[in-house]
């Protein structure tokens, strides 16, 4: 809803909340159709504006209330409008050997995210619902990961120069995969034993791309090992985690979330509670250990207040975290406090 000048109110525009005056009258009741009449009867009043219903109040879910918000219109205006110079920057690089000049892609990154800084709708919100067309889908996979670095990245204790190394990990990681087809990149089903071996090549791929640019040795090793796990069980050389770049631990677990957290034409954005239940699951002898609880606390700190939908429709607000079981938050609905992480039986569907 968004607070408006009794003066500037037009019929046909619905009441979000009961209009009262100062002694408590009410004025006009929450829910009012507003006509010409109505509005005379306000203007006339001694209140100056009222809270009128905007497009997200009216749809139904968490997700779909970003898709119609201002701010999220506003963001994607943004994201293209700075889209297209990186892309061309990418082009150039692939294709004609081009260096890209990484101040200007820090700049992309500032341009998009600076004026959503301080939004009530976070960035990695805004990217889950961003719609990207298929042709551009592999661009985007690298200009969204260096956001959700930009986002991240003082979650990791990073200094600012630090900060800025990880974001172009993020553009330059998984560039490679740009000498391979499209069609095994993004196969929605699962690879054949002979495109699984084409699709492992991606990080040699990256780091030969990058290896002669003058950027730092971290961003050229987070390429390369970026699909190393810490268990030993990563590729392409099976590294131990005591041999794995740092900055590529990060990048692995950025990676496996933007997965996750894109936009796929053939789903519904996954709620943010079981992305993280999918990494819980799998994550913790896959992964540094603190750099990934860090991650997942702080992912599911973005949610706290947030109203979410029970497995059997209980409509809930998130109140408390609970460290062992990060996806199973304690919730309150009305005045009832559950514990998700005792029953087992419930859980977060999604957000509302
Ligand atoms: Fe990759």
């Amino acid at each position: 809803m968004e607070l408006i000048a009794t003066a500037a109110l037009q019929p046909g525009m619905e009441v979000a909340e009961d209009a009262v005056d100062y002694k408590g009258n009410l004025l006009v009741k929450k829910g009012t159709t507003l006509d010409k009449l109505t509005i005379q009867k306000l203007l006339i009043s001694p209140i100056k504006c009222i809270q009128i219903k905007e497009a997200e109040d009216y749809v139904p879910t968490y997700f779909e209330k970003i898709k119609v918000s201002k701010t999220f219109q506003q963001f994607e205006s943004v994201y293209h409008a700075n889209f297209t110079a990186y892309k061309v920057a990418i082009d150039s690089f692939i294709l004609k050997k081009v260096p890209p000049n990484n101040n200007d892609l820090l700049q992309i990154v500032e341009n998009i995210f600076t004026p959503f800084e301080r939004s009530r709708t976070t960035i990695l919100d805004m990217l889950t619902v961003l719609k990207i067309t298929d042709s551009d889908l592999l661009y985007a996979h690298g200009l969204n990961v260096a956001l959700i670095c930009k986002y991240t990245g003082k979650w990791f204790s990073l200094d600012e120069e630090e900060l800025k190394t990880l974001i172009l990990c993020g553009f330059y990681y998984d560039i490679g995969k740009h000498k391979l087809p499209r069609e095994i990149i993004f196969k929605p089903g699962k690879l054949t034993s002979e495109e699984l071996t084409l699709m492992r090549t991606h990080p040699v791929h990256s780091y030969n791309l990058i290896q002669n640019l003058s950027i730092d040795i971290n961003i050229k090793l987070a390429a390369l090992m970026h699909h190393e796990r810490c268990d030993g069980n990563g590729y392409p050389q099976k590294l131990p985690a005591d041999r794995i770049n740092r900055f590529a631990k990060i990048i692995s677990i950025i990676d496996a979330y933007e997965a996750m957290t894109s936009y796929r034409a053939y789903r519904d954005p996954l709620c943010p509670f079981k992305v993280i239940e999918i990494f819980e699951k799998d994550g913790l002898e896959r992964y540094d250990v603190a750099y990934y609880l860090t991650f997942l606390e702080r992912m599911v700190e973005e949610y706290i207040g947030k109203e979410v939908m029970l497995n059997d429709g209980t409509e809930c607000s998130i109140v408390l975290i609970n460290k062992q079981d990060l996806s199973r938050p304690m919730v309150r609905a009305g005045n009832d406090y559950i514990d998700l992480s005792r029953e087992k039986n419930r859980y977060i569907e999604k957000l509302i």
